[in-house]
């Protein structure tokens, strides 16, 4: 998922295009150029545009913070043939003030427009999930992601860690995502009960199970593209965390791929955006699906997009409850750990379309070494 640069890069190689080892590509400081590095490219068979528009249900969390048990049932119908398709379904009536949501959005504009002296004090270091990044060739070499990214890994304060990276004006903008991720942490737990009723294992087995989660929150900055056709903001991908919880805001980006075509999800006002991840789909036995995912760009403006990513607490045991496992009883991936998985990503896999089943196999590969 994310990627690190070393502290020491030297802001000289940024505007520049020099490829080497530290160089970092800042997306808004190439906004205003006619063309983009070539290191941005992307494939012709990946960069083909949506042909439609998804059919996600809008899911009315009234009924569940409510305990409306008429209006339950029908949210959780829809949301199981979401989640049996795609994965994707959007949500309203939240319970999160627009507030909130609207002030976290700013606060990343806000961020990202930053002269990047300033953006370069939180930087992402190595081996860390939080800080800034933009797009650099430590890691990859060719199809830069046209974006930039603030991240915030569960597990210490964002409002202190923005203080001592910043200076200590920056709080206030810490303490707005802090809130933020406790809101979307609340939300999650309320989801989860949803998707505990859709797949009949009870109410309340998934809300124990991420009682103590963690998260990974990402604010992505889409600034506008000079060639939006021959590049992408994020890649195809699904995501490795259990859930996503998504606020967009209102520019068209995201598309999924479903059906054999890319869809895109319009934006819709006050609602969040909510997609089943891979960790989750290990839950379900593939029952619910992590679908292929990406983030495209446009010529005419920048686009924002928080991203909540909810991942099981540090060594809980992922695996498909008994009833999901089907007549013939066979699961599908062998037991794992969140830690464990992030490690495949940090480590052997860049995120892609495949990083569950590279992940299964070098789990079976292991397991048969280590039993030999
Ligand atoms: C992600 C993602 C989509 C978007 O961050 O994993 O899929 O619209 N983002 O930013
Ligand atoms: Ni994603």
């Amino acid at each position: 998922m994310a990627t690190s640069i070393p502290p020491s890069t030297n802001i000289q190689n940024i505007s520049e295009n020099a490829l080497d080892d530290n160089t970092m590509f800042i997306p808004t400081m190439l906004a205003n150029k006619p063309t983009i590095p070539k290191q941005f490219f992307w494939p012709k068979s990946e960069t083909a545009p949506a042909t439609g528009i998804l059919d996600a249900p809008i899911i009315d969390l009234q009924g569940i913070l409510t305990g409306d048990a008429s209006s339950i049932k029908k949210q959780v119908d829809a949301l199981r043939v979401a989640c049996e398709t795609h994965g994707f379904f959007l949500v309203v009536n939240h319970g999160i003030d627009t507030n909130i949501l609207n002030e976290t959005l700013d606060r990343a504009a806000e961020f990202f427009t930053m002269p990047l002296e300033t953006k370069l004090n939180i930087v992402q270091k190595k081996g860390s999930m939080s800080g800034y990044s933009g797009a650099h060739s430590e890691r990859f070499s060719d199809k830069l992601p046209w974006k930039e990214c603030l991240s915030f890994k569960s597990g210490g304060s964002i409002e202190e860690f923005m203080g001592s990276s910043l200076g200590k004006e920056f709080e206030p903008m810490g303490l707005v995502y802090q809130n933020y991720s406790e809101a979307m942490k609340k939300l999650t737990l309320s989801i989860m009960e949803l998707l505990g009723l859709s797949l009949d294992v009870g109410k309340d087995y998934y809300r124990e199970f991420f009682q103590d989660c963690g998260y990974i929150m990402r604010c992505n900055y889409y600034p506008r593209c000079p060639e939006p056709e021959l590049t992408q903001g994020t890649g195809a991908h699904s995501d490795t965390v259990a859930l996503t919880i998504l606020q967009q805001e209102e520019v068209e980006g995201l598309e999924v791929f479903t059906g054999g075509a890319w869809q895109s999800i319009l934006p819709v006002p006050g609602s969040l955006v909510v997609n089943i991840g891979d960790t989750f789909m290990a839950m379900t036995n593939d029952i619910y699906k992590s679908c292929v995912h990406r983030a495209v760009v446009n010529r005419h403006s920048s686009r924002r997009s928080i991203a909540f990513f909810v991942i099981p607490r540090g060594n809980k045991v992922v695996r498909a409850h008994d009833s999901l496992i089907g007549p013939n009883g066979k699961r599908l991936y062998p037991d794992f750990t969140w830690s464990e998985l992030e490690e495949f990503t940090q480590k052997y896999h860049r995120v892609d379309e495949n990083t569950l089943k590279c992940f299964a196999q070098r789990l079976r590969l292991l397991g048969s070494s280590s039993s030999e």
